[in-house]
């Protein structure tokens, strides 16, 4: 296991930062290409290992896809197109690849098998695969089709009208994507609205799809045709530099090209809550994903309440949210996160072990935690648990701490944000 020394005691971070791809919709950029008919390019493609899971799984699907840098080309047939594979796919340790695919396979005439790594074997399935076999796919795996390895043979698919019984996008995004091969017209409503990324593919890519409230209509039978893609940066990945800006004394930094996706920007949401001194300028609403560019400087904080519909604009945030919070005035509630429960680790135990080690005031809760602050970080010796938002999450704390800080396992940094820590370097001045 490798232990990387972090940097601690660093006096201010200014400059400014490209940031790279949304790692969802360069996910979808590869599925949407390849089940659409013709040559879809995309710019800007994030080449995380999560993203590079997905094309690996198209290629032995049978999809031809170049790469060159971050951009990709793909040859897509249509659903179609799409062959049965002499290989199992391996989707790494991405959770949006196996459940996004399975809504895929659920209507192609095959067999396939699934894996993924030791993180993947633990998150629940059941929450795509029982719907998918209600709309007739025929599908096995570990405790029933709950886990990982799991085998799915495509069949005609029946139109499904469907409750969700979480909060997921990537649960939506499967059975949409099974829908678009469905004999009719299929319904799925959500509890609380999440990231919209799938619906607005199917409008770029030519199809029909209607939202009203929480209830999703898309008609099964649709062709898709090619597009150009050019995926907005991941405001998932800027969210570590907007903590480190408003947490690392007398800073300054610009983030450019941020995805500025409505369904995704609960973040901001909570920073200009806590009295952060952040600006946007937004440079294009109109696009397919919006984007625009962010500034942060140091900031004076203060606790908040996160809850609610809010939890699923900032999910993938709470890890750096909780790090906010340990330098806020007050308390920080989070609560309505079970959720995190089921991540890349359990969250909440994750983010509380670690931010403990490093001296935070941090308590877990059955849905969520509770953090006091403003609280000195001093140093040791962390663990990312191989999941990258830890290792990333853990990095900035260490930039406040007063000690030296040694983080276990910061390869799986890779997972969504190769270069990190060069963009992190860059900053220190
Ligand atoms: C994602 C949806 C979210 C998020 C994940 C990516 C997606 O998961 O946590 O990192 O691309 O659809 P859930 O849909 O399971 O909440």
């Amino acid at each position: 296991m490798s232990l990387f020394k972090l940097d601690s005691k660093v006096k201010r971070l200014s400059g400014e930062i490209v940031i790279p791809g949304d790692k969802s919709i360069s996910h979808r950029s590869v599925m949407f290409g390849a089940i659409a008919h013709g040559m879809t390019k995309v710019t800007n493609f994030l080449p995380g290992d999560d993203c590079l899971s997905t094309i690996s799984c198209f290629r032995k699907l049978g999809v031809k896809i170049e790469e060159k840098d971050n951009e990709i080309t793909i040859f897509g047939r249509g659903f179609d197109g799409l062959s049965e594979p002499t290989e199992v796919l391996d989707v790494g340790n991405s959770g949006t690849t196996i459940r996004l695919i399975l809504g895929i396979l659920a209507g192609r005439p095959f067999y396939t098998s699934l894996v993924g790594d030791q993180s993947i074997g633990r998150r629940p399935m059941t929450r795509v695969t029982e719907p998918l076999m209600r709309m007739g796919a025929q599908i096995d795996g570990r405790k029933n089709g709950g886990y990982t390895p799991l085998s799915i043979r495509g069949q005609s698919l029946t139109p499904l009208l469907y409750e969700l019984p979480v909060a997921s996008a990537q649960v939506k995004s499967a059975l949409l994507l099974a829908g678009l091969q469905a004999e009719g017209e299929s319904q799925i409503i959500e509890p609380a609205t999440t990231r919209d990324h799938t619906e607005r593919m199917i409008l770029h890519f030519g199809g029909e799809i209607n939202k009203s409230y929480r209830t999703i209509t898309v008609k099964g039978g649709q062709k898709l045709e090619a597009t150009n893609v050019h995926v907005p940066g991941d405001i998932s990945s800027a969210a570590f530099f907007l903590v480190a800006g408003a947490i690392v004394p007398e800073s300054n930094i610009l983030l450019k090209n941020v995805g500025l996706n409505p369904t995704r920007t609960g973040i901001i949401e909570v920073m200009k809550a806590m009295g952060a001194e952040l600006e946007i300028s937004q440079s294009d609403n109109l696009a397919f994903e919006p984007f625009g560019d962010l500034r942060i400087k140091s900031s004076g904080l203060k606790g908040t309440i996160i809850e609610g519909d809010l939890i699923p604009k900032l999910i993938d945030e709470i890890p750096i949210i909780a790090l906010l919070a340990t330098q806020a005035f007050g308390k920080t509630i989070i609560k309505d996160a079970h959720e995190l429960k089921v991540k890349e680790t359990n969250r909440i135990d994750t983010v509380v072990q670690e931010l403990t080690e490093l001296g935070a005031k941090i308590e877990a809760t059955e849905d969520g935690m509770v953090i006091y602050g403003p609280t000195p970080l001093t140093g040791g010796r962390v663990k990312s648990h191989g999941d990258h938002r830890i290792g990333m999450m853990l990095a900035i704390a260490s930039l406040i701490s007063s000690e030296e800080v040694f983080l276990e396992n910061a390869e799986a940094i890779s997972v969504s944000y190769p270069n990190f820590f060069t963009h992190l370097n860059s900053l220190k001045k």
